[in-house]
């Protein structure tokens, strides 16, 4: 059987391409979303993405993955520095791998992007590699599937 990953984006990444592309590369996030859906194919998995600028819906998303999907990767944007709504719906998503990703290295940024919820709850973070990094959450995401 396919297994079905739910890929979440949170505010502002409905305007990558746009913005700040010094930071975030020039791809836009439906370049990333077709990127992914490939390399999800080549590794057996079925990728649905979504984006929201608003905090609940993550939270009710993230809540849906822990019964409807097998893997979730997510990048939470602000939300990952503040958001313990987040935090706290991913902790109750302890049956499936779960995996951050930032496009830019949040290690290398101002300091209030240094902590993040997020990582409290996700099995591992990939950050720095822009759009490249959903395709090696999916790849962590596939061998964690495969070891169980
Ligand atoms: C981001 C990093 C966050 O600090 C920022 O608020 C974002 C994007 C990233 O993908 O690099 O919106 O999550």
């Amino acid at each position: 059987m396919t297994a079905s990953i739910l890929v979440l984006n949170g505010p502002n990444l409905n305007l990558l391409g746009t913005r700040e592309p010094e930071v975030y590369g020039s791809e836009t996030l439906a370049d990333i979303e077709a990127a992914s859906q490939e390399c999800g194919k080549s590794l057996g998995l079925d990728v649905e993405f979504r984006q929201s600028n608003t905090e609940g819906d993550l939270v009710t998303w993230i809540q849906e993955a822990r019964t409807a999907y097998d893997g979730l990767v997510i990048n939470a944007g602000a939300y990952t520095h503040t958001s313990v709504a987040v935090l706290d719906a991913l902790l109750a998503c302890d049956n499936l791998p779960v995996v951050e990703v930032h496009l830019s290295n949040i290690n290398q940024r101002e300091e209030f992007r240094h902590h993040s919820y997020v990582s409290k709850a996700a099995d591992g973070m990939i950050c720095g590699f822009g759009g490249y990094g959903y395709q090696m959450a999916l790849q962590a995401i596939a061998r964690m599937i495969d070891q169980t």
